[in-house]
């Protein structure tokens, strides 16, 4: 029984095909809910990245991934929202430290400089990692 009932997902065309591999691989192990883009052609990525953070944070026991091109912009937008600890990442060691000490809600990846077999190493490696409580006054402060 995994921590995480939901996993929302969303990208903008940058990300799209790279969405695609991540819901195929995950849908086995998890309830991953798909909230656009669907298909390649030119959309705004914070259109998606808001929509997201919404279902996350009406959300108990979820977490969301969003995919742009670099994940940098995802990640900008998603950061602007209350609540939202959304953390660009593009290495297994940096998804695991994204959790133990930020405790992300969002993840933020690459589509096109990050592997699709990477970035479902780097989805479990998130996972699979729990937050240290230790770190949890840094987070109130940056809620204050
Ligand atoms: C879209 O071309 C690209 O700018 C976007 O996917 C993302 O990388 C922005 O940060």
């Amino acid at each position: 029984m995994s921590k995480y009932n939901k996993i929302f997902i969303a990208s903008d065309h940058g990300g799209f095909e790279t969405k695609g591999a991540l819901i195929k691989y995950f849908s086995n192990k998890y309830n991953v809910i798909d909230l656009g883009t669907n298909s390649n052609e030119s959309v705004d990525y914070p259109v998606f990245a808001k929509k997201l953070c919404k279902e996350v944070l009406n959300n108990d026991n979820s977490f969301g991934i969003l995919v742009c091109g670099t994940g940098i912009g995802m990640s900008i937008a998603a950061n602007k929202i209350k609540n939202i600890r959304c953390a660009n990442v593009t290495s297994l060691e940096f998804a695991k430290l994204s959790k133990e000490h930020n405790n992300a809600n969002v993840l933020s990846l690459s589509g096109r400089f990050v592997s699709d077999e990477e970035n479902i190493k780097i989805v479990e490696s998130f996972i699979e990692s729990e937050f240290e409580k230790r770190h949890q006054n840094r987070l109130d402060i940056l809620e204050e």
